[in-house]
């Protein structure tokens, strides 16, 4: 996500839309830029870095000369590294037409194809400037008015946008748009503010008028024209901001950690966007279509990573080997850079991290590639260092993610993990029809997700019969011996409550002793091939008085017989079941974190990005 303000008024643009950009820095903040419009030009301003890299350009210009209307951007790349040419605004190549956009232009790169095939040049990497290219292709064709342009390109275009546009033809307006990126419209006295959130708005003014999907609206000084994309007037009511600036920022949740759990149906959408290539029926994977016939050649993987990091290599063991029958082997980045490893002949290594920055991750990648491994990165911040160092590698396109303890990025990992093995299982042994199934199951779970998340208070009620409970135990078996730990990970790092995971086999062979009346032990037990074992176990722990938790399938009732609390996730092939078992551990971890007053974003001795050994 990004952050997007426009402005058309009377005043200085400038200095509005730079103020705007500070309030939604928290959106995404690895470049920015300006555009006014002015004396039949476009000035156009940007920059890497933060937005008060800007401003201080944007104050030091002695050229830039006053305009009302404008537009601003904050970016959290997606396509093409955090650097000055990728920057936005993107003009077209007559420079007289200038947009910002959050989202993903999925189908850009074969727009980028037909557009070089009609003379045009880009000077950027970005999904957004074929964008902007393509609304100056029917702009220059005659296509009336920018918003005619505007609607004509859009209609071109798979993926999602909010959008922004100027025109130095048109340059008492802005035209805005919008499909699965958030734009609002700020209403003042002859003067309005566009902007992903009302946080940009709130100091001009309470009255605000929401896009919704698929609508478009044109803004002048003399008021606002909302439509559909199909041209159709839509009538908008004014509404009121009820919020304050700080629950804005957190999209009105409590913490950030709770938006970004609430936010993994969509951060999973955006991750899988593009991706699966329904019509080709395969799986599409950009960043690594450079190496690909390398890679399906691999005799071994080994996953490096940290902590969440690390859980979700644990899960891409399970993935590469069952679908792609590739063995693969995951290591603690911190404990492989001081191994020397043995890296033999095609062997690949993939780095596992969402900040792109973690020393040891990072470290153990260097040791990889320095011993002729084939380096490959699944990382969330795009143009970070480990993405960088990387021969390919995959971006989570997850979303900026604030809160120290990962959530939406652990799920989004798997995804990953889940598309590069489904691509090589197809390349090596896996039919067709297999991958058919597997896709239409992936784009299924962002709706399982919502139906999993609609527990939450359920969860924080029995949560809260046990916040006193100091020692927890998770247990899972095969895919759910991940999650297991992952749970553990979670209630320990913002609860401060001791927790282990282990694989439910593993508590026979020594922690059962810890099993003491009233303790809490949290069964990852959906339906799979290995149900029945931990059911077994669920009984063990039972016959010792333990209190059990349990994550079950929808539709199991005959589980409720050996537990004392209940969470269900819909049906998923085990492959997928990581994504679901997941979220009411994730819950579980906030609630206690909340009722036990912890600082959930801020952890205490807890850092968002472990840059140090
Ligand atoms: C996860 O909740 C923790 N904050 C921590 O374990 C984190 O996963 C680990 O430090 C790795 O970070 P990275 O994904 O940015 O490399
Ligand atoms: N996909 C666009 C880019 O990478 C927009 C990203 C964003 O939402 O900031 O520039």
């Amino acid at each position: 996500m990004c952050g997007i303000v426009g402005y058309v008024g009377s005043k200085n643009a400038c200095p509005v839309l730079l103020e705007g950009l500070k309030r939604l820095e928290y959106r995404g903040y690895d470049s920015a830029g300006v555009c006014v419009v002015g004396d039949g030009q476009l000035q156009i301003r940007k920059s890497q870095g933060r937005v008060g890299v800007v401003e201080r350009q944007v104050l030091d210009d002695q050229e830039m000369r006053p305009a009302t209307v404008g537009i601003a951007h904050t970016r959290w790349a997606t396509h093409g590294e955090p650097n000055e040419p990728n920057a936005h605004p993107h003009a077209d190549d007559t420079g007289r037409i200038a947009i910002v956009h959050n989202g993903i232009i999925e189908n850009y790169a074969t727009l980028r194809q037909y557009l070089l095939g009609k003379g045009h040049t880009f000077r950027s990497e970005t999904d957004t400037e074929v964008l902007a290219m393509l609304i100056g292709e029917f702009y220059n064709d005659g296509a009336g008015s920018i918003e005619q342009a505007v609607r004509a390109a859009l209609g071109e275009v798979t993926g999602t946008y909010g959008i922004a546009v100027a025109c130095a033809g048109e340059p008492e307006k802005l035209v805005v748009a919008r499909k699965g990126s958030p734009i609002i419209i700020g209403v003042g006295a002859e003067e309005y503010i566009v902007a992903s959130d009302a946080s940009a708005i709130l100091e001009h003014t309470v009255n605000v008028v929401y896009l919704s999907d698929n609508e478009m609206a044109v803004v002048t000084r003399d008021g606002l024209r909302t439509l559909t994309l199909d041209n159709v007037p839509v009538p908008k009511e004014v509404s009121r901001i009820e919020w304050t600036l700080d629950e804005i920022a957190r999209g009105g949740y409590g913490h950030f950690m709770e938006k970004e759990i609430f936010e993994q149906p969509e951060s999973v959408r955006m991750c899988l966007g593009g991706r699966l290539d329904k019509r080709d029926r395969r799986i599409q994977l950009g960043g690594l279509e450079s190496v690909v016939r390398t890679l399906a050649r691999t005799k071994k993987l080994i996953v490096t990573a940290c902590g969440t990091a690390w859980h979700a290599g644990l899960v891409g063991e399970f993935l590469f080997e069952e679908l792609a029958h590739i063995p693969t082997e995951v290591e603690y980045a911190s404990e492989f850079r001081y191994r020397n490893p043995i890296i033999e002949d095609a062997t690949g290594v993939i780095a596992i991290s969402q900040s792109g920055e973690t020393a040891d991750t990072l470290a153990a990648l260097r040791e990889a590639k320095d011993k002729g491994a084939l380096a490959l990165g699944i990382v969330n911040v795009v143009g970070s260092t480990i993405a960088r160092e990387t021969d390919a590698g995959v971006y989570l396109h997850a979303g900026p993610e604030i809160g120290v303890a990962s959530t939406k990025a652990f799920t989004c990992q798997i995804v990953v993990e889940t598309m590069m093995a489904l691509m090589l299982g197809r390349r090596r042994l896996m039919s067709q029809q297999a991958m058919d199934q597997y896709i239409d199951e992936l784009e299924r779970i962002p709706e399982k997700m919502s139906r999993v998340l609609e527990q939450s208070e359920t969860i924080r009620q029995v949560t809260g019969e046990y916040i006193d409970r100091e020692n927890w135990l998770f247990l899972g078996r095969g895919y759910n011996y991940p999650v297991a730990l992952e749970g553990a990970l979670k209630l320990k790092e913002i609860s401060y409550i001791h927790a282990e995971g282990l694989p439910a086999a593993e508590m026979k062979h020594g922690p059962i002793a810890l099993i003491h009346e009233g303790m809490p032990v949290v069964f990852v037990a959906p339906r799979c091939a290995t149900y029945d074992k931990v059911v077994s176990n669920i009984e063990e722990v039972r016959a010792r008085k333990g209190r059990i938790i349990a994550i079950a399938t929808e539709g199991d009732e005959d589980i409720r017989r050996y537990c004392d609390h209940v969470f269900y996730i819909p049906e998923a092939p085990a492959a997928l079941q990581p994504l679901l078992t997941v979220i009411p551990l994730q819950l579980l971890a906030f609630h206690a974190a909340v009722l036990r007053g912890c600082n959930v974003d801020k952890p205490r001795n807890l850092a968002k990005s472990v840059t140090v050994e």
